[in-house]
């Protein structure tokens, strides 16, 4: 009989929201993950959706970290925070001892999630970033592949996502914020709900399973439609790991897209579908047609959780730590920091203007565009070269990039 994992006590912190579901899933398997719940953090935890459950395990709730840390310890710390508290939480759970599991991006900036390298390092604990793609099997296999050499040189990326996000979305109070309250935050759709179909690219050209492959220039066309700070649209290409990569994003569409990701590589494409199952989600074809089929990306949504358990307890070696989240991080950093954002909200409504925006079940749409992007997808042509109505790209040179907080006075 196989010895049982010994239990690793964890708090969460954010518990609403995205966390609230971290929160469900790490209930739903007390028994088999082996972990018991120290306490949770949330100024609002009345407003979770699982209070009553945290309440009838009698999971003691604090409104803060340090109110947490005061009373209790825990192993690891689940942090579900907005993302101007990355840093501050971050460093607050591993000076109490707790190695990390925090939401992604990282962080706001480069700068900050440098810091949050520097505590890891003093204070001797790991910090796991949640982009659940890079813990998934079926990623972890082609990765694997990827790394052997048997595809080859990568080549040309590609990356579509198109979300429509209502005007619920948008009303959380730190959502499409540059700063807030005089913290950088700088939320967007390539920090936040698209992020991962970023990072992915990266992590797959990483030259170690736990590695991302580092951008060094990129071109940049941002839009915003709704009334955010910062962009609801995102078209990139950018030079990194000897491939160049394609990254189509945006809420303001009127249906959905779910992900799509292509990979050429000198050997094979790899095609990858964000909500695709068994035999459509993973797939690498090679050039006599057959295929390769790695698995399902819908079943392990939550195994971030139970696998940073598992580096807690020295089992599993971490996949996914800051350094690896950087790439990500530093490129649409620098793109929200450099770039201008091309602003259609005075569009909303009049039929004179190009492109027409109008709202679509509370969603605001930019007419036109969604046809764009998957025209550029298909054709693998980058939109300004297909059209010139939304204006030219920024070029940024990512080698060296130092974001306006770490810039020398
Ligand atoms: N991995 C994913 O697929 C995924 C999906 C959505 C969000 N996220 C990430 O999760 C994080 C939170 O996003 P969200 O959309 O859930 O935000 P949200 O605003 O909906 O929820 C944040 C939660 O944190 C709580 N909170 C706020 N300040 C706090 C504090 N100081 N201490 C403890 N709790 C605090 C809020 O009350 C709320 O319950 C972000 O980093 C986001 O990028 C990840």
């Amino acid at each position: 009989m196989s010895e049982e994992k010994r239990i690793v006590s964890a708090v969460i912190a954010g518990v609403g929201g995205y966390g609230g579901m971290i929160t469900g899933d790490v209930l739903d398997h007390l028994n088999d993950y082996r972990v018991r719940v120290a306490g949770v953090v949330d100024p609002f935890y009345v407003a979770s959706p699982q209070k009553e459950r945290l309440d009838a395990l009698g999971i003691p709730h604090y409104d803060t970290l340090e109110a947490f840390y005061a009373a209790d310890q825990a192993e690891l710390a689940i942090l579900c925070t907005p993302i101007q508290y990355h840093e501050a939480h971050a460093a607050c759970a591993m000076a109490h001892g707790s190695d990390v599991l925090i939401e992604k991006p990282a962080a706001a900036t480069p700068a900050q999630a440098k810091r949050m390298m520097e505590t890891a390092g003093r204070c001797g604990k790991t910090v796991n970033v949640g982009f659940q793609l890079s813990y998934m099997s079926a990623i972890l296999r082609l990765k694997e592949d990827i790394l052997s050499g048997r595809f080859g040189a990568p080549k040309d990326c590609w990356s579509l996502v198109l979300w429509p996000r209502n005007s619920a979305y948008y009303a959380r109070s730190w959502a499409g914020r540059f700063t807030l309250n005089g913290q950088y935050v700088l939320d967007s759709i390539a920090m936040n709900a698209c992020a991962h179909h970023l990072h992915i690219l990266y992590f797959l050209l990483g030259s170690r399973m736990d590695s991302a492959a580092m951008p060094e220039r990129e071109k940049v066309l941002l839009m915003r439609v709704n009334d955010i700070e910062t962009f609801d649209t995102a078209m990139m290409e950018i030079e990194a790991g000897g491939a160049t990569l394609h990254y189509l994003v945006s809420h303001a569409v009127p249906d959905t897209t779910a992900p799509i990701l292509k990979l050429h590589f000198e050997k094979a494409d790899i095609l990858i579908q964000g909500e695709g199952t068994e035999e459509d989600a993973v797939t690498a074809v090679l050039p006599d047609g057959s295929r390769i089929h790695y698995g399902d990306l819908t079943k392990e949504y939550f195994r971030k959780v139970p696998y940073t358990l598992d580096v807690v307890r020295g089992l599993a070696a971490p996949v996914c730590t800051i350094e690896t989240a950087m790439a990500q991080l530093l490129s649409v950093s620098a793109a929200t920091f450099e770039a201008p954002v091309l602003d259609l909200r005075a569009n909303l409504g009049k039929n004179s203007a190009a492109p027409r925006v109008y709202v679509k079940n509370d969603v605001r749409v930019a007419d036109g565009l969604s046809e764009l992007m998957k025209r550029a997808y298909d054709e693998e042509k980058m939109p300004w070269t297909l059209t010139d109505i939304y204006g030219a790209p920024q070029e940024i040179a990512l080698a060296g990039y130092l974001s306006p907080d770490e810039r020398p006075l």
